[in-house]
């Protein structure tokens, strides 16, 4: 993880090896640009030499005795052996080679899609030709700017490039991501987030600012990179000088180029793969190992059209394919029925027998398998264990880090590797010794149900996309095999790309990013994105935004939704923040908005749920909230920052991850900063009932109400059945608890439909404060010694107030309407 560089010396626009003290070159001025004035004056009767051979600016400088003398000493030095060193490695990458093309094209087309395997020099290689290429053969000013999909890549593609340069990062190279950044007067290449370019754009309608605008990954269709295009387009048209630059894997390149089709965009195809061969085996190829049952009808230009099955090579039986893959019967069985549906269900033996096939009859190798999630890891790992010769592990992204880190090392002597990985292997983690990939062909993702206004979680085909980026997982520093448990027949129905995040989730962000930059009205303004949101998302995000007063009935920006808007957090915790402030408790909405918006430090491994359960519980007490609980354990995590023993000890013994607690610290801290800029203030108040109350108002009208036998939500227009997830605190209600628990409501922040409706954060509400908050309350009856009923709206649930609490809930909400 990065850490950021504390007492590093000031960025300075110097080149690194200029700088260097020792080598006492005054006589070279402070930047490139300085250098070739500088070098003007020197005697023309100088051969041209190189500075350093093969530099950028190889050939291009002339120099005179003095120079010959600084060269030897660069060379010499320690940042000049390290530019060479990087150099050589630079020019074994296609992007490095293809450089005059690649120039060529940039510099003729304002909108160019340049795509390429990973590896192969997008993202290090292609903003930095054109830096060199506009100051040193050019003398032009150039700004460029390329975006990051993620704060991590941002940050360490801007080191490395530095590194490639000899220079300090902050000089002609910097970046900036959310609360950080290494930018100065003299950077020239800058590597972003999106977020962080479309915060500029806010004040810079026209991205003044830059030249060139890349967007790295398009492919991955974020709902920010989509937006941004969106604003490119517009701002291309305004702005004659801005150039576009698209890079994305290797993929049809088609849709970006209609997008952009009004400035007749460039593709760049870079040749070359980094990788080694891979041999490609598909599910009818490793079911049949000889004995292939399924014909593959192709027409004329060999697209395949379908499979039947092969009436002239005799089909195996349930047995045979039994004997030969020495799997169960039961898998044997769903082989036997593939024709019918192959791919209905991660079979967790097939998986498991593929593994052992490989590890049977081919040579050693480190094995990477590809399932949707959790559960078929779990599933696949316990039939794998037996076998001792395999050393298998896990990688998801719940996994603690350390845990994560063990795929990187060699295995044990005479043991196999065998990492069971969700697709976080896909891109973000690379495995160098994988020999063997077997790719399950499915991931989990997310789909949002309009009706419900809820998201679900479900396991999908993946995209072709996703199957070669999976494929090049093996083979990155040997030959590699690549086992496909789908057929080629199945290959050929995926999509080529995963679907859009803009069309698989919420879009209450987007819209107000809509506002903020100004774009006119939401609906017309986002049926202008490459692939524009369902109407009923926008229509389901419009209603929430003016529900909690963004926006007015005019799709005006509120003064609330302004602030809103302006913390980097999702609209609803934001509120959550603002009622933090408004009732003097902002420390703690801040810490619990930090831990929502990243993740639950919580986590229960294979096998130890029900301890991990435990532990959290006795963190929570009775205090029946999930958030109360996150507060309680931040307070005891930080109380220990000074005695780094005890606080992993705590967090051990608690299933809590000591990375994720790291983390979110920094980002309550951020976000804290970001409240004293707005102006919002902590009241000091601590107080639970207070904080039920936040988070009742802050999160209204997300409550769901449980009683004996079931829980239940409002979900869109309805009232629909949901449950408590297993590892909330209030999954159970605490014995000393039961005899309150008439019909008790909670507010929650996610929900999401996986097997069941799952509410995962809760907070038990004060029945007063439901009462009061809800838009509807009927007062039903009194009943002896109970208390005073009431029902909330249609809901058939009812609010008991105890009679002992001489609350007239009826008369309080008059009151509050008064004010
Ligand atoms: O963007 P693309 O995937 O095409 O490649 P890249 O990120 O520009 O990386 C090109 C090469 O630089 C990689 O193959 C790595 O060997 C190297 N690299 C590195 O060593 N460290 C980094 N932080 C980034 C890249
Ligand atoms: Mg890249």
């Amino acid at each position: 993880e990065y850490q950021p560089a504390d007492g590093e010396a000031p960025p300075s626009p110097v080149p690194a090896f200029y700088a260097e003290p020792k080598l006492n070159m005054d006589v070279i001025a402070k930047t490139l640009g300085d250098v070739r004035e500088a070098l003007k004056g020197v005697s023309r009767k100088q051969s041209m030499h190189t500075l350093l051979d093969g530099s950028p600016w190889s050939g291009r400088v002339q120099y005179d005795g003095w120079l010959q003398q600084a060269q030897t000493r660069i060379r010499e030095s320690q940042a000049g052996a390290l530019y060479g060193t990087m150099l050589s490695q630079r020019e074994r990458l296609p992007a490095y080679a293809h450089r005059s093309h690649i120039l060529a094209t940039l510099l003729s087309n304002r909108v160019t899609v340049v795509l390429g395997a990973t590896g192969c020099g997008k993202t290090t290689q292609i903003p930095q030709l054109l830096l060199d290429e506009m100051i040193l053969e050019r003398n032009e000013d150039v700004r460029i700017v390329c975006t990051q999909p993620r704060r991590i890549s941002a940050v360490s593609v801007a080191e490395r490039v530095a590194d490639e340069r000899a220079e300090r990062i902050g000089g002609f190279v910097g970046y900036q991501i959310r609360f950080e950044k290494e930018v100065t007067e003299s950077t020239r290449l800058l590597y972003c987030t999106i977020g962080v370019l479309l915060q500029q754009l806010q004040s810079d309608a026209n991205l003044s600012a830059y030249t060139h605008v890349f967007i790295d990954e398009v492919h991955e269709r974020e709902m920010s990179s989509d937006f941004l295009m969106l604003c490119l387009r517009d701002i291309l048209r305004q702005r004659p000088q801005l150039n576009v630059v698209l890079m994305s894997a290797t993929l049809d390149p088609t849709i970006f180029e209609t997008y952009f089709s009004e400035f007749n965009p460039a593709t760049l195809q870079i040749p070359g793969k980094t990788n080694y061969p891979i041999d490609e085996h598909f599910l009818e190829d490793v079911l049949a190992a000889s004995n292939h049952h399924i014909e593959v009808l192709r027409d004329s230009r060999g697209n395949i059209l379908t499979e039947k099955e092969d009436p002239e090579t005799p089909r195996l039986t349930k047995q045979e394919i039994q004997a030969r893959l020495q799997c169960k019967p039961h898998v044997a069985q769903s082989i036997f029925n593939l024709e019918s549906s192959p791919f209905a269900t991660t079979n967790a033996e097939l998986v498991a027998s593929t593994v052992a096939f490989i590890h049977r009859t081919r040579p050693p190798g480190a094995m990477l398998v590809f399932l949707p999630g959790y559960k078929e890891i779990t599933d696949v790992k316990a039939l794998l264990e037996k076998d001792q010769s395999m050393w298998v592990l896990p990688l998801y992204s719940l996994l603690p880090v350390p845990d994560q880190k063990l795929v990187f090392q060699s295995p044990p002597p005479n043991r196999t590797k065998v990492i069971l990985s969700t697709n976080l292997a896909e891109t973000s983690i690379t495995i160098d010794d994988i020999v063997y990939v077997i790719d399950s062909g499915k991931c989990r993702v997310t789909e949002y149900l309009t009706d419900m206004h809820i998201q679900a979680l479900v396991t999908a085909l993946i995209s072709k996309a996703n199957c070669q980026q999976r494929r090049g997982r093996a083979g990155r520093c040997q030959p590699g095999e690549v086992y496909r448990l789908y057929t080629r027949y199945n290959q050929e129905a995926m999509k080529d790309m995963i679907e859009p995040e803009m069309r698989r989730t919420p879009v209450e962000e987007l819209c107000l990013m809509v506002k903020v930059h100004k774009l006119g009205l939401i609906r017309p303004t986002l049926t202008r994105a490459l692939d524009p949101p369902e109407l009923s998302t926008v229509d389901n995000a419009v209603t929430l935004l003016e529900g909690i007063g963004a926006l007015d009935k005019d799709e005006n920006m509120t003064h609330l939704g302004e602030k809103l808007a302006s913390l980097p957090l999702h609209p609803r915790l934001g509120r959550l923040i603002l009622y933090g402030h408004l009732m003097g408790c902002l420390d703690w909405a801040c810490i619990v908005a930090a831990f929502i918006s990243y993740k639950s430090p919580f986590f229960a491994p294979l096998g130890r749920e029900y301890e991990a359960n435990m532990a959290k519980a006795s963190l929570a007490g009775l205090c029946m909230s999930d958030h109360i609980t996150l507060l309680k354990t931040y307070a005891t995590w930080r109380s220990l920052m000074g005695d780094r023993r005890m606080q992993n000890k705590f967090c051990t013994e608690h299933f809590i991850s000591q990375t994720t607690m790291k983390f979110a610290h920094s980002l309550v801290g951020d976000i804290k900063a970001m409240c004293t800029k707005l102006g919002l203030r902590d009241g000091g108040v601590r107080n639970d009932a207070v904080f039920r109350a936040v988070m009742g108002i802050g999160l209204w009208p997300s409550v769901a109400a449980k009683n004996r036998k079931s829980v239940s939500a409002y979900l869109g227009d309805s009232l629909s059945r949901v449950e408590i997830h297993p590892g909330s605190v209030n999954f159970k209600i605490p014995k000393e608890m039961r005899s309150e628990a008439m019909t008790a409501w909670y507010s929650y922040y996610q929900i999401m439909r996986t097997a069941k409706t799952f509410v995962y954060d809760s907070t038990l509400l004060e029945p007063a404060m439901t009462l009061l908050l809800a838009p509807d309350v009927k007062r039903v009856c009194e009943r002896d010694g109970r208390g005073v009923f009431y029902e909330i709206g249609n809901t058939e649930q009812s609010v008991v107030i105890p009679s002992h609490a001489e609350v007239d809930v009826l008369e309080l909400r008059k009151g509050i309407a008064e004010l």
